[in-house]
């Protein structure tokens, strides 16, 4: 199975989410190809509506690992699911940055994702500085075995997003990534024994997309920008089917 995952960030307004929402509803759907859309929390429920009944599915940014309780402005699993959410980005790189999610944070969301049911998405990269000092590797294997620490299950999602390449317009080589792709898989063998597919971000756009895409063990994207403007949208989902 391949993931095309669209992170809509804070971008859009509501009519322009459900127009988003029905370019990918009407997404020719590949055989093997999973299309994923995650808008923010505002607009989960109406972009459900749209892609609810297709190939595509609904993911959501974030979640709150808590089940209920008082936590004001949070967002609950249990919650999320009831809106028909299937996946949930889990560590993304902005969450760490700007809201200090820590490696044991992102590790309770994985563990409480898993234990609702839903399959997350495990985002893990290194900074510009952490690249420059050839830590790289260390950076991202330390943030696999975190989020997996106490983990135990079948399906392992992660996604490797360079931070330095995130909104960029800059991109690690194929042969960089997949090189951190291989060691995560190594991680993720030894520790879970599990299937895992290890998905690219940062600067993905119509231009190198393909190279990522049928690159062996790149087993699909994380998009930002790209994905949340209705004419790339529409490019980036045509060239999955070539
Ligand atoms: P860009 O595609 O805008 O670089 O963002 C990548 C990303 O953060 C997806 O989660």
């Amino acid at each position: 199975m391949k993931y095309f995952i669209a992170n809509w960030k804070m971008y859009l307004g509501l009519a322009e989410a459900r127009a988003l929402a029905e370019v990918a509803r009407a997404a020719h759907s590949e055989e093997n190809t999973q299309v994923v859309v995650c808008p923010s929390f505002a607009h989960i429920d109406a972009v459900g509506g749209v892609v609810r009944g297709s190939a595509a599915a609904l993911g959501a940014q974030d979640a709150y690992f808590e089940p209920s309780g008082a936590y004001t402005s949070a967002v609950g699993i249990e919650q999320l699911k009831e809106l028909g959410v299937s996946y949930v980005l889990v560590g993304h790189s902005e969450r760490r940055h700007y809201f200090g999610e820590t490696d044991d944070v992102v590790n309770k969301k994985v563990k409480a994702a898993y234990a609702a049911g839903i399959q997350p998405i495990i985002c893990v990269g290194e900074t510009e500085q952490e690249r420059s000092a050839g830590q790289t590797k260390s950076r991202v294997s330390a943030q696999v075995h975190a989020a997996l620490q106490g983990v135990s299950v079948k399906k392992v999602i992660i996604a490797y997003e360079p931070v330095w390449a995130i909104g960029a317009g800059k991109t690690p080589s194929v042969e960089d990534a997949q090189s951190v792709h291989r060691m995560i898989k190594q991680i993720v063998k030894e520790t879970q024994g599990a299937e895992c597919s290890v998905l690219y971000g940062g600067s993905v756009t119509q231009d190198n997309l393909q190279a990522f895409w049928n690159t062996p063990d790149i087993d699909g994207v994380l998009v930002g920008g790209a994905s949340a403007h209705k004419k790339t949208l529409i490019s980036l989902l045509a060239l999955l089917s070539h």
